[in-house]
């Protein structure tokens, strides 16, 4: 079975943890786009684990974690990373693979990150260096880790690279530029130790395919996050909807049996860009204290707003979600009333589709509908139908709004704070 899994909003929806409850039956677990800007967040007996690269399932023993061609990684903060989990005893060395054809992040990358959101206009980024990966991805002159395997014709590229880099930084920014042999003498180090865990991941996924194995592909950011879907260009550089993972995995659209949207029963966005139905103070320092809305990546605070259902539609229709985990239905335990955003209005026209013009997304006002809150505790609930009544009519009317069934509710962080439907 081949299981897409997207986030369906802005990001941080609980992918991590959703991740990790569906590993425990998965053979292989792969991340296909975005990179170490993703912080997916896994609670195991208590101790919280943030991963940035290596797929959620490593925390599950002798699973085939995955990182796709469509990934783009920073050495330095892949090694922190396996290092770090190696010290909990995981087998990262074996279970870890790369593909051959992820772009690899340099400093210049980080650097031209964080000089744009200075100099350009912000877009709220996480400074990891991803938006100008992709750009030199794009332009074709991006170096990927079959690079790293040959020293010659690595020093070759990257001479050229960081020579047109150093131009360019030293003409628009006045900075004086990355020294070639510096880098070249860290990054062969890095080859070195990255070097066993390189392969062709399409040919061993499409292999696992033929043996009929489990695989799960693990969106990062959300679909609003999307270079083409998303609220443009308030958005990241890849394509974090379902597409994505065919792309980013080299497996075809027409293997994928499932797609599950991981959809926050409220709504929050990290970064700059319109949210609509953002909070007002008192309930966005309630909802945040109590849901813990801080980056799990750059430990920003977090917006937080009403339950978007143009959002999640556009989602559902964007990715074709055959299934929906709804997650932090807790965090609203103690509110009287929710709130639900069934259409915007813009100007004297009421929109039911999300727009694809970002100035008329900032002008665009919620239209709500609202229902009874349910005032008890969800989060010791384990079956659906221990959860209070008010709160099943919640999940029923977002259901419906969204056209997608939901199979999973989340109560809590915990693995056993977990209702699986079906
Ligand atoms: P991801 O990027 O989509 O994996 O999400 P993050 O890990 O960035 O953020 C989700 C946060 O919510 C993490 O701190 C999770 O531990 C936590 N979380 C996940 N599901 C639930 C839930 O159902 N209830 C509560 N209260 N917290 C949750
Ligand atoms: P996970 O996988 C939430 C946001 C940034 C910024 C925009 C562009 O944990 O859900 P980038 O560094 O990608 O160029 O930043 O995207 N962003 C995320 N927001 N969760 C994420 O990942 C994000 N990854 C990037 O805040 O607004
Ligand atoms: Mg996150």
């Amino acid at each position: 079975m081949n299981v897409v899994l997207v986030g369906a909003q802005w990001g941080d929806e609980g992918k991590g943890k959703i991740i990790d409850i569906l590993s425990e039956k998965a053979d292989y677990i792969v991340r296909y786009q975005g990179g170490n800007n993703a912080g997916h967040t896994v609670v195991v007996n208590n101790k919280e684990f943030i991963l940035h690269l290596i797929p959620s399932g490593i925390l599950h023993k002798n699973k085939k974690c995955i990182i796709g061609n469509g990934v783009v990684v920073d050495p330095e903060a892949l090694i922190k990373e396996i290092n770090h989990f190696k010290k909990y005893g995981l087998d990262v060395d074996k279970n870890l693979i790369i593909s051959d054809r992820v772009h690899i992040i340099f400093p210049y990358h980080r650097l031209l990150d964080v000089l744009r959101e200075e100099k350009r206009g912000k877009i709220g980024t996480t400074k990891r260096g991803i938006g100008p990966c992709y750009a030199d991805k794009v332009n074709r002159c991006g170096l990927r880790a079959s690079d790293l395997l040959n020293r010659r014709l690595f020093a070759k590229k990257l001479k050229a690279n960081v020579k047109e880099k150093n131009e360019f930084l030293r003409k628009i920014y006045n900075h004086k530029g990355f020294s070639y042999n510096e880098l070249l003498r860290q990054y062969l180090g890095y080859a070195r130790i990255m070097k066993k865990h390189i392969a062709d991941t399409s040919i061993i996924l499409n292999e696992a395919i033929k043996k009929k194995k489990y695989i799960l592909f693990e969106g990062a950011q959300g679909t609003l996050l999307d270079i083409d879907h998303g609220t443009y260009p308030f958005v990241t550089s890849s394509n974090t909807s379902a597409g994505g993972a065919s792309t980013g995995a080299g497996v075809s659209p027409i293997k994928m049996d499932r797609i599950i949207g991981v959809v926050k029963a409220y709504t929050t966005r990290v970064g700059e860009g319109p949210l609509p139905t953002e909070f007002g103070k008192v309930l966005m320092d309630m909802i945040r204290r109590r849901g813990k809305e801080f980056g799990a990546t750059t430990g920003r605070p977090r917006r937080c707003g009403w339950f978007d259902n143009v959002v999640a539609r556009h989602s559902a229709s964007i990715n074709g979600l055959t299934d929906v985990a709804l997650t932090k239905l807790d965090v609203l335990d103690s509110l009287k009333e929710v709130k639900i955003c069934t259409a915007y209005r813009y100007k004297s026209k009421v929109l039911k589709y999300f727009p694809g013009d970002i100035d008329i997304l900032s002008e665009c006002k919620p239209i709500y509908e609202s229902m009874p809150g349910w005032m008890k505790d969800t989060s010791s609930c384990k079956r659906y139908r221990d959860l209070p009544v008010n709160a099943r009519r919640y999940l029923e009317r977002l259901s419906r709004l969204m056209g997608a069934k939901i199979s999973i509710v989340s109560v809590g962080s915990r693995r056993r704070e977990t209702i699986i439907k079906k």
